[in-house]
């Protein structure tokens, strides 16, 4: 597809991930927005724990971070032989792939390079290390190229006007536009994004510390609401159109994203709002047939417990799933990097792959 904006015409932030010889760079999310702060990991254990604490969060940018990190242990493991460089590279390869287990891209990028690195095990050394390295970058290069072309599809689907967006599925979220991001950033500069509802988005804010953030440092519109908010500006006929991120768009069309997107799914439906989620095919996993086959992470207790660091409630029992399922029927579109998917969707995602082999 013809994209009309370059990466750089649309956002004015750097990359979330990155790799330099013997590190992984990161901007901290957690500390986001008091302070913005870039992280240097050199070792396989920081990465990992970078990922689990949410430092670096969001599917694709999840998925960007793993690569960098068997990147990494490529560069700069000392073993001599293939075969102590191999069990090494295994063990990193396990500790990377038990961080999180909702968003696909992270086993979708660890696989990808597992297989280059298995499919090359008769060549020397120094060039498997190579071919990691080289990959890795490969996959966050192609993420911002399939972030560009979201961007411009989603565009050219979602309605003018006053757009809902919950978490945040932005260039923090990615390596730089962000799948809601790019959609966002495009239908800025076009004209047609009148103004951005952002909803804070507990237990973690994702919403109001990094959406808000990120989006009003590029210049977009917005304005912050609670998330019990949402439900009564739709009713008040301010929002034409929501679009939301994915952790893992199934085989028929069901998909995990922050807990809370499913609530806001239903709502939009009784208003006859249409409902987007905007993702690149590595988030799209068709090994799974329906969203009742997802792994769900729960996270700590204490996050629903505190808020900004402050204890906001007492000594409880908490439930703290991090992510839920929406159920295709509630779904307008997916914006994928090769075009906007419709319902049937079982149908229509088969077909979308099979164009792409
Ligand atoms: O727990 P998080 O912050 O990693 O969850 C992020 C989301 O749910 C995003 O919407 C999703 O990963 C898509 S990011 C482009």
């Amino acid at each position: 597809m013809e994209t009309r904006y370059r990466p750089e015409e649309l956002t004015r932030l750097p990359r979330s991930v990155a790799y330099e010889k013997g590190r992984v760079v990161m901007i901290d999310q957690t500390l986001l927005p008091a302070e913005f702060r870039t992280i240097e990991l050199r070792t396989v254990d920081e990465v990992a724990s970078a990922i689990v604490t949410m430092k670096v969060r969001g599917a694709p940018a999840i998925g960007a971070a793993a690569a960098f990190g068997l990147a990494l242990y490529a560069d700069t493991a000392k073993a001599k032989d293939r075969d102590g460089f191999m069990e090494g590279f295994y063990s990193a390869y396990e500790k990377l792939k038990n961080t999180r287990p909702t968003a696909v891209n992270l086993f979708w990028a660890l696989n990808r390079i597992r297989k280059l690195v298995e499919e090359n095990l008769e060549s020397p050394l120094e060039e498997i290390r190579r071919l990691v390295v080289e990959e890795a970058h490969r996959i966050a290069d192609e993420d911002v190229e399939a972030n560009l072309r979201i961007g411009h599809y989603g565009a050219g689907a979602l309605p003018e006007g006053n757009l809902l967006t919950h978490c945040n599925a932005g260039s923090l979220a990615t390596v730089q536009l962000g799948t809601v991001g790019a959609v966002l950033r495009v239908m800025h500069r076009d004209g047609t994004l009148k103004l951005l509802w952002v909803d804070e988005t507990r237990p973690v804010l994702q919403g109001a510390r990094l959406s808000a953030w990120e989006y009003s440092y590029d210049g977009i519109p917005l304005k912050l609401i609670s998330d019990d908010a949402a439900g009564f500006v739709m009713a008040q006929g301010k929002v034409d159109g929501i679009i939301v991120g994915a952790d893992r768009i199934v085989a028929n069309g069901d998909f995990a994203n922050k807990i809370g997107t499913y609530s806001l799914a239903v709502l939009a439906k009784e208003h006859g709002i249409p409902f987007f989620t905007a993702a690149p095919l590595s988030t799209i996993d068709m090994e799974l047939k329906s969203g009742k086959e997802i792994p769900i992470e729960e996270r700590p207790g204490e996050e629903v417990l505190t808020c900004g660091g402050c204890k906001i409630a007492p000594d409880v029992d908490v439930y703290n799933p991090a992510f839920d399922v929406t159920p295709h029927k509630y779904l307008t579109g997916i914006i994928t990097d090769r075009g906007v998917v419709y319902p049937p969707f079982e149908r229509n995602l088969k077909k979308l792959f099979r164009e792409g082999e």
